[in-house]
């Protein structure tokens, strides 16, 4: 069980640098946004719900609230990507980025 967390752990953060990383490609260079935002946002949100039915499946004690957040965070971050897909949004592929840093400071810094 350990094994996998750790796996899927490097999943997630794997996803935070593809979604991290079109969203700068993308506002730097001004190009439409790709399917590659879309995907990294996809995977934080699937890679960490399974992160969190993981620690549950081993009865480690998870914080519900935290959780919960950065599911509403994480949803709010593919709901941006596909927006900024669909519109071409320069503004929605900013929010979507700033939207990852706000849920990653809160992965991190809410114990
Ligand atoms: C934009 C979406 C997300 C970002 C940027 C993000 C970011 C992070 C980061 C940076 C960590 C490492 C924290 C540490 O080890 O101190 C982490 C861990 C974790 N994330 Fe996420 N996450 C996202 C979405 C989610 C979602 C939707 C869930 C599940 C509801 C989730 C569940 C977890 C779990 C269970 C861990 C393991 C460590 C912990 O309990 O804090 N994450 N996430």
């Amino acid at each position: 069980m350990e094994t996998l967390r750790v796996l899927l752990l490097i999943c997630h953060f794997a996803a935070l640098a593809t979604q991290l990383g079109a969203c700068v490609y993308h506002l730097v260079t001004r190009r439409p946004p790709s399917g590659v935002l879309v995907g990294g946002a996809f995977g934080l949100l699937v890679t960490g719900v399974l992160l969190a039915v993981t620690a549950m499946a081993a009865a480690e004690p998870i914080n519900g609230p935290k959780l919960g957040v950065k599911l509403v965070i994480a949803a709010a971050v593919l709901s941006c990507a596909i927006a900024a897909r669909r519109r071409q949004g320069v503004r929605l592929v900013a929010a979507c980025g700033l939207l990852a840093v706000a849920n990653a400071a809160i992965a991190v810094l809410w114990a």
